[in-house]
């Protein structure tokens, strides 16, 4: 085939169902004239056949697709994560130039973007990994776009992203997050928030069902109700539709004919693995990945049905007025939310610090706001609350949400309560009041574990009235000596 040299001012590398949503947004710009290729051809064939509006410049080599860009080229590649985007980002170094632009914005994971940006930097071709956020509905309409890469890249990149991403607010959901994997990074974070933001709402689904025995009918008003106010958002809103929704094929709820076994692509786990790596205690987004995992291994469960539980009847409250436990787990709902949106922003912090990268907080939660799952009003607090103190260290410390968080305290404690009490697993719910107490708490056990450490592996142990490090003689006549830092 032959394609007109230097047609095209981006293109796109992987056309599955992200990539030529991304690349039919692309071509719906004004002043955008955007190649295609794919590596089985019949793919891009498809695509140029289905949308001849979008005048695409399909290409079936990447010599073909790298004579057809203009320069400095630039690419973005929407292929399968791993090895997929490293074959691909061979082959472009292979046609590409100094001074071009290849961007990935599959879901990799940040350490390969870091790895990759400094094998490409050296080529003299820049490298942006970059985080899209949306879906199949937000790569058409308008993602949530995180990229990171070099300052160079971004000037070039910038009005380009801008045009296609979603727009909150007046403003498009894009920023520049940092350099190297910082824009994989905070993708990956926002989709452990996503995870813990599911398992929070599922949760809540669960307490009103078993607890009021309302119909996921009946729920969904209650959800729609909900997403009118302070807990606004499209997770909010599905899940009235989802609720709302009737299997055709036998008249029940579709969520009661749906497997309920949660599948997982990864990122909720590598959110937590990262934030154990970095010492950040991110526990509510780690339950919620871990009660994707426990809902997903039926022969465990199925041996475990017979438990015991709390049988004596009288030991379960019954739930006499509906409204006020639903109104008691909405604000549950929210207080939890805050919790794990806090944990999350604290990951976040952190991966800056320990990687180098200079993260605007309050610019990532409005670049939230519109085009990704866990888009939300609420995501003006947070950027209020970085507005306000850039370094805050505690998210859930600025004013805004301490005040939900102290109007929510008594009914997230009757929630968790209720949801213990009557044998409810709240997993999420009940571990980010537990984060919110060890905050809070004065003194915390940790000291009882230093002393267990010290007791059995001469970890030592720092004392509350004096500098120094200490170590008490356990096996011997129990004195105290000083002693080297192990910590
Ligand atoms: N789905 C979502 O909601 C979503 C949201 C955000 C980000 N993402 C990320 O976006 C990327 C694309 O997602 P997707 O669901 O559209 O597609 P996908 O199923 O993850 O990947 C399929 C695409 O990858 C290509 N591919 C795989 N291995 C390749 C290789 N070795 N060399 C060249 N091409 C290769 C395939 O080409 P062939 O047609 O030749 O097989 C096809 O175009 C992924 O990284 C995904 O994680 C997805």
């Amino acid at each position: 085939m032959r394609v007109t040299e230097q047609a095209a001012n981006i293109g796109v590398v992987g056309l599955a169902v992200m990539g030529s949503n991304l690349a039919r947004n692309l071509a719906s710009r004004e002043g955008n004239t955007v190649a295609v290729f794919n590596r089985t051809y019949a793919k891009t064939d498809e695509l140029v056949t289905e949308h001849p509006e979008a005048g695409f410049v399909p290409t079936s080599s990447y010599e073909e697709f790298a004579a057809a860009l203009q320069k400095p080229r630039t690419a973005i590649i929407m292929v399968k994560a791993g090895a997929g985007t490293d074959a691909v980002i061979d082959e472009l170094l292979r046609v590409f130039e100094p001074g071009d632009i290849i961007v990935d914005g599959g879901n990799a994971l940040f350490t390969d973007t870091i790895r990759r940006e400094k094998a490409v930097r050296e080529t003299g071709v820049n490298f942006v990994g970059m985080g899209v956020s949306g879906g199949e509905e937000g790569a058409l309409l308008g993602p949530s776009l995180m990229p990171g890469g070099p300052d160079e890249s971004w000037a070039t990149l910038g009005p380009i992203l801008k045009s296609i991403a979603a727009v909150a607010e007046g403003e498009p959901c894009v920023t520049h997050v940092g350099h190297d994997g910082a824009g994989h990074f905070v993708k990956m974070v926002h989709n452990g928030i996503e995870y813990a933001d599911m398992q929070l709402i599922a949760e809540a689904y669960d307490l009103i069902r078993r607890g009021t025995g309302k119909s996921p009918a009946e729920i969904a008003d209650v959800f729609a109700e909900w997403n009118r106010g302070e807990l606004e958002s499209y997770l909010i809103e599905i899940t009235a539709e989802v609720l709302r929704q009737v299997d055709a094929a036998t008249g029940e709820p579709l969520v009661d004919v749906i497997v309920d076994q949660a599948g997982a692509k990864g990122t909720g786990g590598w959110t937590v693995q990262t934030a154990i790596d970095l010492g950040v205690p991110v526990s509510g987004i780690a339950e919620a990945v871990f009660a994707r995992s426990l809902s997903s291994h039926p022969e465990q469960r199925e041996v475990s049905g017979e438990l015991p539980g709390w049988h004596d009847a009288d030991a379960v409250p019954p739930v006499r007025d509906a409204d006020a436990f639903i109104e008691n787990v909405r604000l549950a709902l929210f207080a939890s939310k805050i919790v794990a949106y806090s944990q999350g922003f604290d990951e976040i912090r952190a991966g800056a610090a320990h990687y180098g990268w200079d993260i605007d907080l309050g610019a990532v939660s409005k670049i939230w706001r519109g085009g990704c799952i866990i888009r939300a009003q609420f995501l003006n607090r947070i950027a209020d609350a970085y507005d306000a103190e850039p370094g805050l260290p505690v998210l859930l410390t600025a004013p805004y949400f301490v005040e939900a968080l102290g109007r929510a305290q008594a009914a997230w404690r009757r929630t968790v309560v209720y949801a213990a009490t009557a044998g409810i697993p709240a997993p999420a719910f009940s571990s980010s009041l537990a984060y919110y107490d060890g905050l809070r708490a004065e003194r915390l056990p940790a000291a009882l574990i230093q002393g267990q450490r010290d007791f059995f592996g001469a970890h030592t142990y720092k004392r509350i009235d004096k500098p120094g490090t200490f170590h008490t003689l356990w096996s011997g006549d129990r004195t105290e000596v000083e002693a080297e830092d192990t910590h």
